[in-house]
């Protein structure tokens, strides 16, 4: 039987090595057709000797870790596009990511996305590059998976509402002048989820739920006012959709990444895994849900608002974000200082034109420019 060969741009990550791990179960349907990291190559070395990909590549400029591999930012594109490549799962963290997402789409091949960036900048181009080639837009993220799983084919007709639910962060109860002293190491204590850095930290500010915000509007096409957020710390509960009659669906599960990669690989069918552990209700009871503490978590509404505004302000909205969490990672600024970041480069350029790629790129580095002016 032949198996459907899989690209894994980003596969030295934390998404990236769980869906190596869901891969190696399930040898029997997809096999590894191509990997791609950007610094750590001795783990890449690793992962192409397990897996045995046709291509291998290394991002970062500069360096050449193999002489077999690929090296340079175009590596993405070039795995992404590859005759032997079905599925493309988009696993790079960032803004960079986006043209290979549009790159596997026009070549029509399934893109199982877990960069979320990517939709959130260039939500238009991307959904046109899907048309366009015949690809298919696939989500990893826990919650839109939750919504296309209870969607279940049914038309978007009867979709009343989409609710998102939110971890809360490690921050969720804390008091506004509490987060003014705040640390990293307290910004990277994820209370339910174990992820990268950049998506932790989104995390704690809930900029990563406008993110979700923005990136189920593109995929599901519901319009922000049938979006809403509720926080639910346990993260059991992945998302909810209200029908039109009043019916309010959810899928549930412990907070695994395992089970949304595998359903990304083998939607719309469901296939045997022992990689998630039997669920246990009584053990995940009782199950909280609180309003978003709009005040303390700003760059929820501000994400929100950027994507309402359309044109390159979601682009800028998620560069902006991305500079302000890169210093803060450096430890130059103060978690309190990232949202505020936001809403100056938003304030700037968010009336930005988004019409074309050249256009959301453009967006991209003049709200980076702008965050380092604002902050150093
Ligand atoms: N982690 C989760 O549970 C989770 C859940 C839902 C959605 N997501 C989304 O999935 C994406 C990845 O998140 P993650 O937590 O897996 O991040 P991560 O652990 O930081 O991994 C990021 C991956 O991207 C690569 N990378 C970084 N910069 C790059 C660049 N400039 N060019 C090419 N590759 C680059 C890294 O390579 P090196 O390691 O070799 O430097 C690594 O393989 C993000 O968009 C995130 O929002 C993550």
């Amino acid at each position: 039987m032949t198996t459907r060969g899989v690209a894994i741009l980003g596969s030295t990550g934390s998404i990236g090595t769980s869906a190596l791990r869901v891969i190696a179960r399930q040898r029997s349907a997809f096999h590894v057709a191509a990997l791609t990291a950007f610094s750590n190559a001795a783990l890449l070395a690793e992962q192409a000797a397990a897996f045995d990909p046709s291509y291998v590549g290394l991002a970062r400029a500069g360096v050449t870790a193999n002489s077999g591999w690929h090296h340079g930012d175009e590596c993405l594109t070039e795995a992404a596009e590859r005759d032997d490549v079905d599925i493309v799962l988009n696993a790079i963290v960032g803004a960079v990511g986006l043209k290979a997402t549009l790159a596997g789409l026009e070549r029509g091949k399934r893109v199982a996305l877990a960069n979320k960036e990517s939709l959130v900048m260039g939500g238009a181009l991307v959904m046109d590059a899907a048309r366009r080639g015949g690809g298919e837009l696939v989500p990893v993220d826990s919650e839109h998976s939750a919504i296309l799983q209870c969607i279940a084919g049914r038309p978007m007709s009867e979709v009343r509402r989409l609710v998102l639910t939110a971890s809360g962060g490690p921050f969720r109860t804390l008091s506004a002048s509490d987060l003014e002293h705040v640390t990293l190491a307290d910004a990277l204590a994820h209370p339910t989820w174990r992820m990268g850095r950049k998506i932790t930290v989104d995390s704690a500010t809930l900029a990563n739920k406008a993110l979700e915000v923005i990136e189920a509007h593109f995929l599901f096409g519901v319009p922000y006012d049938r979006i809403d957020v509720v926080v639910h710390p346990q993260s059991v509960v992945h998302s909810f959709v209200e029908f039109v009659d009043g019916s309010v669906l959810a899928q549930m599960g412990a907070p695994n990444m395992e089970l949304p990669i595998l359903y990304a690989l083998t939607y719309p069918d469901r296939v045997a895994d022992d990689g998630v552990s039997q669920f246990d209700p009584v053990a995940q009871s009782p199950l909280q849900f609180e309003p978003v503490r709009q005040r303390e978590f700003p760059a929820l509404a501000l994400g929100i608002a950027a994507g309402r505004a359309g044109g390159a302000a979601p682009a800028v909205f998620n560069a902006a974000n991305e500079q302000a969490v890169a210093l803060f990672l450096e430890g130059a600024i103060g978690f309190n200082d990232i949202a505020p970041a936001i809403d100056g480069a938003l304030s700037r350029h968010g009336t930005a034109p988004g019409g074309s790629l050249d256009a959301i790129l453009a967006a991209d580095a003049l709200a980076r420019r702008c965050v380092q002016e604002l902050l150093r």
